[in-house]
């Protein structure tokens, strides 16, 4: 690959009047700054927040995409890791919500100490699905429940994962098990086999009528947490009924629905928003500055998006957690249409990841 950097860059940028992201040629080539690395992307996948953002949240202009891989070609000034020129990284940014950082584009900044480096074991292609999702569960199983993964539990305790064939569902599950858990998921049968080799002992369809009843039965009622990863229409429901009665902590990643919180008794309820690693406010309400939702950055998570993105290389290899199941597709241009798909929900227990260089 060419180190030549060029002015200006390909990019999937917000279109407002559309509501949607478009291709555009003429974006200038971010230049890295203080603590800032500039990488070649040459993978980028796509989250069902990138659609969410470019519907609701992105002005004109801004460029989408967060989960990326590629090659840093260049370093910006008082880098706080030894990242060097042609090291190959991984990791999430906040797209679409700034026009001078997208992972859709051709190349992206990022902090030095905010992207991974590519372990050998983990082929590029697969490694921008190490971004948004894997935080995601890592910040829950990790930050949020606390558990360690140098101190793995008593392995006879049930751990629950509602929707384990989602991206954020198979980081959870490989987690989980990593704890020492034994890990019950719901999920729609054609995953079962899928959620199986991702660390689920059991599985349970989703659209079962007695699906609650199935997972008490399997537990014995004495899981203590659950994670979400669904978080949308009756996952609020079955993930903290399932728990039963020794139910401690339950973790979501989209808010619940009003008075959700008071029906679930002594249950602890945790919302995630994995922006908070990051280390900056995050402003969700551009479009409508009148009602500000500001996200705003919280050092200790900050201090552990910095730690887990440091230490998941040396966990792929330890641990032997896997990407998502991949599904390739090509070129920026695929973009729109892939976000659409999703938005459709056609994309089914699979990371789309595009191959952008
Ligand atoms: N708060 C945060 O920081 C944060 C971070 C990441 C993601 N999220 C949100 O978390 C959700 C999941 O994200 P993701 O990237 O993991 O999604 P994803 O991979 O696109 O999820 C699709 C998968 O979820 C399964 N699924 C859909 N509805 C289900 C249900 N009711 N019960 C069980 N499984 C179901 C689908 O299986 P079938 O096709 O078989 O139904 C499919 O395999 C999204 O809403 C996303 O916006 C939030």
């Amino acid at each position: 690959m060419s180190t030549a950097i060029p002015q200006t860059m390909k990019a999937i940028v917000e279109d407002q009047q559309a509501n949607w992201v478009t291709l555009k040629d003429n974006i200038p080539v971010p230049t890295p700054g203080d603590n800032e690395v500039l990488v070649k992307v040459e993978y980028a996948d796509q989250n069902p927040g990138d659609w969410k953002v470019a519907s609701w949240i992105s002005l004109d202009g801004a460029l989408q995409g967060c989960d990326y891989a590629g090659t840093i070609v260049k370093l910006g000034s008082n880098l706080k890791s030894d990242l060097k020129v042609g090291d190959t990284v991984a990791g999430m940014i906040t797209g679409g919500i700034r026009n001078d950082r997208g992972a859709f584009a051709e190349y992206l900044v990022v902090e030095s100490d905010l992207t991974y480096r590519v372990p050998k074991e983990l082929k590029l292609e697969g490694a921008p699905t190490f971004g948004a999702a894997w935080l995601t569960a890592s910040q829950v199983l990790l930050k949020s429940q606390g558990h360690s993964l140098s101190s793995p539990i008593d392995g006879s305790k049930w751990y629950i994962v509602y929707g384990g064939s989602s991206s954020v569902g198979l980081f959870a599950l490989q987690i989980a098990r990593a704890l020492g858990y034994k890990v019950l998921t719901f999920a729609s049968p054609h995953s079962f086999d899928l959620v199986k080799s991702y660390g689920a002992h059991e599985v349970i369809n989703y659209r079962d009528g007695d699906a609650i009843e199935q997972a008490l039965k399997i537990t014995n009622s004495e899981a203590v947490y659950a994670f979400d990863t669904i978080s949308e229409g009756d996952s609020f429901k079955i993930a903290s009924a399932a728990l039963g009665s020794k139910g401690k902590q339950l973790n979501v990643i989209n808010p619940p629905p009003e008075g959700f919180k008071d029906k679930i008794g002594n249950v602890e309820l945790q919302h995630t928003v994995v922006y908070t690693l990051l280390g900056k406010d995050l402003n969700f309400s551009p479009r409508t500055p009148e009602s500000p939702m500001i996200i705003p950055a919280v050092q200790d998570h900050y201090e552990f998006g910095k730690e887990v993105l440091k230490k998941t290389p040396e966990w792929i290899t330890k641990y032997g957690f896997k990407a998502n199941p991949i599904e390739l597709r090509h070129g920026l241009e695929a973009i729109p249409q892939g976000l659409q798909d999703q938005k459709d929900g056609k994309i089914s227990g699979k990371k789309v990841v595009y191959k952008i260089a």
